[in-house]
C-alpha cells in the first residue's frame, strides 16, 4: 500500500521503506534525563516511512493520514524550530543528519501509533525517518548514536526537552523482551518479558485525557531534578542512593527533595523489577508498578484524576499492579492482569470513567515487539 501510494503521489517508486514502533514503559519514569535506568518495550503499533532522494534540494512530505496535503520546503531552509507542524519531527531528523543529507527528499509516512496516547508516536515517526536516512545516506551510525540524533531533532528542532528513552527503545527493542537501558551510556540488556506463559497480559489504558500542564510541567520537573543534582554536587540524580539523598536533605528545597526521591526510588525499582522478572515473580512486579504510580502521583505530582481512576479501578478489579506511563498529566496507564480478568476489568474501568463524566477510555494490549527496521 505505502509503496503504491508513494508511486501514485510522486511518480516513481520509493528507494527505501522503514518502520519504527511506539513504546510502553514498564518501569523507570522521568528518570531518563537523570541518567537513570529505564525498562520500556516496543509495541506492535508502528509508523512506516517511504523515502526517495530527489535530484534537487526540495523536501516534499506527505502522510497517509492527511490525503491530498503535501508539505514542501527545501534543505536550505531547514533551521531549528522554523517550519511545519507535525512535519517538524521529520524535518528535525533531516536537519540533525547535517551534511550527510545533501539531496532533496520525497517522503510519505503512515502513522500507526495512536496520537496523544502517551505511546511515543513522535519517537516512532522520528525513528522511522532516522533508520531510513541512516541507510540511504550510507552513514550507518550505530543505533545509540542514531537515538541521540533523533533526540537532538526533538530537543533542538522541535523544541521538546524529552530524554533519550523513547528514541532508544523505538530503535533498539527486540521482540519478546523489555529493554533495560542505561540512559547514561545507552548500553542495553534485553530482558525477556514473557507474560503469556505466565497467563498474564498487560492492559494499556489510554485515558484520552490531556491536561494543559503537559508542556511546562515536563520541563519544570526536569529543571527541579537538575537543580537538585547540582546542589548535591553530583552529575545527575542517578549518582545518588536513597541514603545519601536523605542525609543531604537539608541542601534541597522540599520540592526538589520530593522530585529527587521519586527519581532515586524509581531507578531502584527498575533494578528490582529486573530481578523479579528473572524469577518470574509477577506478583512482585505488579507491586513495584503500583509503588511507582504512587510515587509519580504523590512525589513527582504528574498524575491526573483520569490516570488515578484507571489505576485504582484496575487494582480494585484484580490487577496485580499498575501505573501511569510516559510524561504524565494524561495519556496512558498500564495494568498487569491474569488474562481471564482483563475483560471484566475493561468493563469496570469504562463504567468508572462514565460515572466520573470522563471521555470513554481506549484499551490496547501489546506483546513486546521489535524495534525500527528497513523493510524494503
Ligand atoms: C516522555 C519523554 C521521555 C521520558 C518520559 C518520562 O515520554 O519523551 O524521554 O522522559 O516522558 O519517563
Amino acid at each position: 500500500m505505502l509503496h503504491s501510494d508513494f508511486a501514485a503521489l510522486f511518480g516513481h517508486a520509493p528507494e527505501i521503506i522503514s518502520e519504527a514502533p511506539g513504546r510502553v514503559n514498564l518501569i523507570g519514569e522521568h528518570v531518563d534525563y537523570c541518567d537513570g535506568f529505564v525498562m520500556p518495550f516496543a509495541i506492535n503499533d508502528r509508523t512506516y516511512a517511504a523515502i526517495s532522494k530527489r535530484s534537487d534540494r526540495n523536501i516534499r512530505i506527505a502522510s497517509a493520514q492527511r490525503p491530498g496535503e503535501i508539505f514542501e520546503t527545501s534543505l536550505d531552509q531547514l533551521s531549528a524550530n522554523q517550519e511545519g507542524d507535525w512535519e517538524r519531527y521529520i524535518l528535525g531528523v533531516i536537519w540533525a543528519f547535517e551534511k550527510h543529507i545533501n539531496t532533496g527528499l520525497n517522503i510519505l509516512v503512515d502513522g500507526g501509533v495512536a496520537l496523544g496516547a502517551g505511546l511515543s508516536s513522535s519517537a516512532a515517526l522520528e525513528c522511522s525517518i532516522a533508520v531510513a536516512l541512516n541507510q540511504l545516506s550510507e552513514v550507518h551510525l550505530p543505533l545509540p548514536q542514531l537515538a541521540r540524533l533523533a533526540q537532538r531533532a526533538e530537543n533542538e528542532y522541535v523544541g521538546v526537552p524529552c530524554g533519550i528513552m523513547d528514541q532508544s527503545v523505538s530503535l533498539m527493542a527486540q521482540a519478546g523482551s523489555a529493554l533495560l537501558l542505561d540512559c547514561r551510556d545507552l548500553s542495553t540488556v534485553q530482558i525477556p518479558l514473557d507474560l503469556a506463559s505466565a497467563g498474564l497480559e498487560l492492559l494499556i489504558i489510554d485515558t484520552r485525557a490531556h491536561h494543559a500542564l503537559v508542556d511546562g510541567g515536563y520541563a519544570e520537573r526536569r529543571a527541579s531534578c537538575e537543580s537538585a543534582a547540582k546542589k548535591l554536587g553530583i552529575k545527575a540524580l542517578r549518582d545518588c542512593s536513597i541514603t545519601e539523598l536523605e542525609a543531604a536533605r537539608i541542601k534541597l528545597t522540599e520540592l526538589e527533595y520530593m522530585r529527587a526521591e521519586h527519581v532515586v526510588n524509581d531507578i531502584e525499582r527498575v533494578h528490582s523489577c529486573v530481578s523479579h522478572l528473572k524469577e518470574n515473580d509477577f506478583i512482585s512486579v505488579g507491586k513495584i508498578l503500583t509503588q511507582s504510580h504512587a510515587s509519580l502521583r504523590d512525589r513527582f505530582e504528574i498524575s491526573c484524576p483520569e490516570l488515578d481512576l484507571a489505576v485504582d479501578t484496575s487494582l480494585a478489579n484484580k490487577s496485580l499492579g499498575g501505573r501511569m506511563i510516559g510524561g504524565g498529566f494524561g495519556g496512558s496507564a498500564i495494568a498487569l492482569f491474569e488474562v481471564a480478568d482483563i475483560e471484566p476489568a475493561k468493563l469496570a474501568i469504562a463504567a468508572a470513567f462514565k460515572a466520573a463524566g470522563y471521555v470513554e477510555p481506549r484499551f490496547f494490549t501489546s506483546l513486546p515487539s521489535s524495534g525500527a527496521a528497513v523493510i524494503a
